[in-house]
């Protein structure tokens, strides 16, 4: 992975690559217009990012790993596109438009959900992907795992049901690492399952590293909701308050809950700092950190 490529440059990669992707996947038009809408307009796009940085790690190729990080995106979407009805958070504006089901129709936006996820999976098991099959395999099942109900969507369900109840830390914690960490953990791995250096000790402290990546990426979402304003984050503020969702704010205060955010990150560097000197994915822990949206 070149180390000219700067941040900018990548991440006009990504947006040509989804752009790309969309635009192979002919479905039924008014269908693909919707899918576009819901990827297409914005997002960080940190979770292909991390998976880049990552895939330097294990001397991944830069095509694969922005394939492989753009597949996870689309499921990514596809969470914030359900995460959004109305039966689930109800919000109205998303990466500062109208969420799917406001501007298109319920209906459609399960759909595009659910036409996402399948496109993840084509993605992911394309021959445009450049690894061994052992390893294309391994990131199919872990990017399965890590989407389904032992992961993001079981991790939203423990949202569904905790909602207006005090959960105990443990749980919250639990919580968070599944709806949100899972999938940031699975961008983390896939990357460097993309390489050919897998060392199987690093993977491991790299397993535990992601994890509370993913963990620290939730604390902050609860903590901005909390504290920024609808313009910035490009979503509606103070919504968890609103819908009485149980967060880090809501069961430990503002101030506790940054504590444990500082707490997490401090750990995550001294870790990181340990199994590599890569500059990128230490970047990245920085900019979830002190994110403002
Ligand atoms: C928001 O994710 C939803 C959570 C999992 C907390 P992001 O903050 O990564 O949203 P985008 O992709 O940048 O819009
Ligand atoms: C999102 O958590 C988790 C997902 C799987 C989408 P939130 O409900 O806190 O995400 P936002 O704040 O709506 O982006
Ligand atoms: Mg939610
Ligand atoms: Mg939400
Ligand atoms: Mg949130």
């Amino acid at each position: 992975l070149s180390k000219s490529i700067d941040q900018s440059q990548l991440l006009g990669k990504i947006e040509n690559k989804l752009f790309q992707i969309l635009n192979q996947d002919q479905t039924i038009k008014p269908l693909s217009d919707a899918m576009c809408y819901c990827v297409l307009g914005g997002g960080k796009r940190i979770r292909p990012l991390l998976t880049i940085a990552t895939g330097a790690l294990s001397g991944a190729h830069l095509n694969d790993l922005i394939n492989v990080g753009c597949a996870i995106e689309l499921i990514h979407c596809y969470s914030l596109v359900h995460d959004d009805l109305p039966v689930m958070d109800n919000d109205d504006l998303r990466r500062g438009q109208p969420t799917c089901h406001k501007k298109y129709n319920e209906a459609t936006a399960i759909l595009v959900g659910d036409a996402l996820q399948a496109l993840t999976f084509k993605v992911l098991s394309d021959n445009e992907i450049n690894i061994s099959d052992t390893n294309k395999l391994q990131i199919i099942q872990l990017i399965a795992t890590c989407a389904g109900g032992s992961g993001m969507v079981g991790g939203q369900m423990l949202d569904l049901h905790s909602t207006g109840h005090k959960l105990d830390l443990q749980s919250l914690k639990k919580m968070h690492e599944l709806k949100t960490g899972a999938l940031i953990k699975g961008s983390i791995l896939a990357g460097y399952l993309c390489g050919k250096d897998v060392n199987l000790t690093v993977y491991a402290e790299l397993k535990k590293i992601a994890n509370e990546i993913g963990l620290l990426f939730q604390i902050i979402d609860d903590v901005l909701d909390n504290v920024e304003d609808t313009a910035t984050l490009g979503k509606t503020a103070n919504k968890d308050a609103v819908n009485d969702k149980a967060t880090y704010v809501s069961i430990l205060g503002l101030d506790k809950a940054k504590q444990a955010a500082d707490k997490l990150y401090n750990e995550i560097i001294v870790k990181l700092t340990k199994i590599t000197a890569n500059k990128m994915l230490i970047d990245l822990t920085n900019s979830i950190y002190n994110r403002n949206k």
